[in-house]
């Protein structure tokens, strides 16, 4: 039996439908009916479940955006950088294994050869550097609170895609939304990253940092023109001159926008589809609710 916190959330919610398309028993564990923020009752839960491994997909991500962060600090570091620690303990004193959802947007740009960022590059996007928006200051944190424990994979999801229509979706982002930043990031499909997650666990692959993104970079323009080839919306998408026209007038806080690599993960046997043909498959598959 696996254990899932935050099954509630956008993520959570990608795991739920893969747990229950693999037929794998688990447990969605929601704040309201057991306090999993408290140490003493996630382990009394955990060592009388007795779940084989724990997933954490909870976190405060800030709604509709990363800018609610900066009104919101106290819930940003709690459920970013002090939840994960208190988990951290429970799992250590239960002995159970685990694995965090993390995030890409600790880094900013790309290493000095214009390759992505790997895991065991520093975070260039932190409180650490000052440079950052309160949320990946957090998300730093937290990977800074769990650095040196055994038994956790620390999964790295960078700006979550599919083909379901909903605003928490990238691709329905940049629909929506009524002017664009061009920008060159690493991506991930949603589905394909909880896949990838899981299978970290069912192969056992060691335990540590890894980047869950589909292998390649994609520009805010690229993927505008994949929107734009399959015909869910042809509209005339409008750009902002330039990053600082985009912190003028839409943003108040930077934004992190970085190309990573996700060879630590192919290298452990577990590929996920190039960049381009994820979005076209999921495009292709565009589906409303
Ligand atoms: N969505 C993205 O774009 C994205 C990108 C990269 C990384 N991530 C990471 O993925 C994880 C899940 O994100 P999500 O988009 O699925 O978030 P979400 O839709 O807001 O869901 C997060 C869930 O976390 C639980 N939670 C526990 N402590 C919390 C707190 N202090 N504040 C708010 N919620 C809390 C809640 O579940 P209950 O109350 O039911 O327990 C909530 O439903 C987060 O760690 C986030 O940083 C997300």
């Amino acid at each position: 039996m696996i254990y899932l916190l935050g099954g509630s959330g956008y993520v959570g919610q990608a795991y739920q439908a893969l747990l229950n398309r693999k037929g794998i028993p688990f447990r969605n564990l929601r704040r309201s009916e057991l306090d999993y923020t408290d140490p003493a009752r996630l382990t009394e839960a955990l060592r009388n479940d007795r779940p084989e491994f724990l997933i954490n997909a909870a976190g405060y991500t800030g709604k509709p955006n990363v800018d609610a962060c900066e009104l919101h600090k106290a819930d940003c570091l709690f459920g970013n950088a002090v939840l994960p620690g208190r988990i951290a303990e429970a799992c250590a004193a239960a002995g159970v294994p685990w694995g965090h959802v993390s995030s890409g947007c600790i880094y900013t740009g790309a290493r000095a050869d214009g390759s992505g960022f790997r895991e065991e590059d520093p975070p260039n996007f932190s409180f650490r550097t000052n440079n950052c928006s309160f949320y990946s200051g957090s998300k730093a944190l937290g990977e800074e609170v769990l650095a040196g424990q055994d038994n956790v994979y620390i999964w790295r999801l960078r700006i979550p895609f599919d083909h379901v229509d909903s605003p928490r979706n990238y691709l329905t982002k940049l629909m929506r939304y009524d002017r664009l930043l061009e920008a060159t990031n690493s991506i991930s499909q949603l589905h394909e990253f909880v896949a990838a997650t899981f299978a970290c666990w069912e192969k056992r692959v060691p335990f540590g940092i890894y980047n869950v993104t589909n292998p390649g970079e994609v520009t805010t323009r690229d993927v505008v023109s994949l929107i734009q080839k399959s015909g869910v919306c042809t509209k005339d998408f409008q750009f902002f001159q330039d990053e600082s026209e985009f912190m003028l007038k839409a943003a108040k806080t930077p934004r992190s926008n970085c190309v990573m690599d996700s060879s630590k993960l192919t290298r452990a046997g577990i590929q996920m589809t190039e960049v381009h043909e994820a979005i076209e498959q999921a495009l292709q598959e565009w589906t409303k609710v």
